[in-house]
């Protein structure tokens, strides 16, 4: 009989390759959704759906017994379901971290304890790394955001639950298709405009997002369990060496733009301010500021390659992928 999986968050950018993958490895796969969720990039007619109401103890029952009663029990579960940005600061906690204990507390009360529970994390959970050092899992957490500090709640959760089979994967900053938030980046490139805060040196690490989807399936199916992975493709860049595959990507030329961090918080403010108004989220915000302004984001992911993980994509063939992509879809000319 093939095992099944149910994936949180499937509607998102990362959770719907999830879902593409999960079928491809031929596993019974399960969609979780909200009412609300857009469907545009889960039409393979083996899709199961599943709606949960993360937020809700009663809904949650209701969904998980039906689970149940049709499909006995569940293997595994990819908990990708998260805020990553919002207006609303108290949105992160709500969601990575309270929906998060709710949905397994659910799946304790329902009998529904699967043989391993994902969670997908986020390096923002750890916070920058010291000097130059890369980030390891042996660094003291200290996230610089509301985003990363309730990723770390729900991470100290499953710490406190040792009776519940749960691993927790880091990802690194995720492109590639489909993906909106490295898009305005690359937008901006290929309008020919380089922008940096400060003139800082600064260091980074990036997953393709079919590397990341391969490495939560190694995690799931080995015997990783109780343990922190973080994955990237295992090398790390400046923010220039980004910049300049982009361009090389693009064949464009631009002219670089230094912001000192005062001028770029003044910005932010006034971004909060249009996306309050107009009820979205901008990619320049306070929260998302503290971000670009650390110095250090490279990784060194020993734990995942232990598990067997090798990245498919180095940072050049990724991005050449992403823009390709963008332009098929005409996002990009
Ligand atoms: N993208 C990155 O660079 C990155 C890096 C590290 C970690 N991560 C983590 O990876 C996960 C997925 O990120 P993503 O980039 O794919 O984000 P995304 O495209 O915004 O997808 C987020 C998913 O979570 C769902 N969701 C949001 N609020 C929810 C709620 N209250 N109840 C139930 N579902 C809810 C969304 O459902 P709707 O479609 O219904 O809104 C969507 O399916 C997140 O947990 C994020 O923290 C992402």
């Amino acid at each position: 009989m093939k095992k099944n999986v149910l994936i949180t968050g499937a509607s998102g950018f990362i959770g719907s390759f999830i879902v593409e993958e999960s079928i491809k490895k031929g596993y019974q796969t399960f969609a979780g959704i909200r009412k609300s969720s857009s469907k545009k990039y889960l039409t393979d007619s083996q899709i199961n759906f599943l709606e949960l109401d993360l937020n809700n103890d009663t809904s949650l029952d209701i969904s998980l017994q039906n689970f149940a009663k049709q499909y006995g029990k569940l293997d595994f579960v990819i908990h990708t379901a998260g805020v990553t940005k919002s207006i609303n600061k108290a949105d992160f906690d709500t969601v990575n971290f309270d929906s998060t204990k709710k949905f397994v507390n659910a799946l304790k009360r329902n009998n529904l304890v699967p043989e391993k529970f994902v969670f997908v994390s986020s390096l923002a959970s750890y916070g920058p790394g010291i000097d130059a050092y890369p980030i390891t899992i042996a660094n003291q957490q200290q996230p610089l955001t509301e985003y990363g500090k309730s990723k770390l709640k729900a991470e100290q959760f499953f710490r406190l639950n040792e009776d519940f089979p749960s691993v927790t994967i880091n990802p690194t900053a995720v492109y590639g298709p489909r993906d909106k938030d490295f898009f305005v980046l690359l937008k901006s490139i290929s309008n020919h405009l380089e922008v940096y805060i400060n003139n800082d040196r600064q260091l980074l690490s990036f997953v393709h997002v079919h590397d990341l989807v391969d490495a939560i399936f190694i995690a799931m199916e080995s015997t990783a369990l109780h343990q922190n992975l973080l994955v990237s493709d295992l090398s790390n860049y400046t923010s220039r060496e980004f910049n300049n595959l982009v361009k090389k990507a693009l064949n464009v030329k631009t002219i670089s733009i230094i912001v000192p961090a005062a001028v770029a918080g003044f910005f932010a403010v006034i971004s909060e301010v249009i996306g309050n108004i107009k009820g979205k989220t901008p990619l320049l915000n306070r929260e998302r500021l503290k971000e670009f302004k650390a110095k250090n984001w490279s990784v060194a992911c020993t734990q995942i390659e232990q598990l067997g993980y090798t990245p498919k994509y180095k940072l050049e063939e990724g991005i050449q992928h992403t823009i390709d992509w963008y332009k098929q879809q005409g996002w990009i000319k």
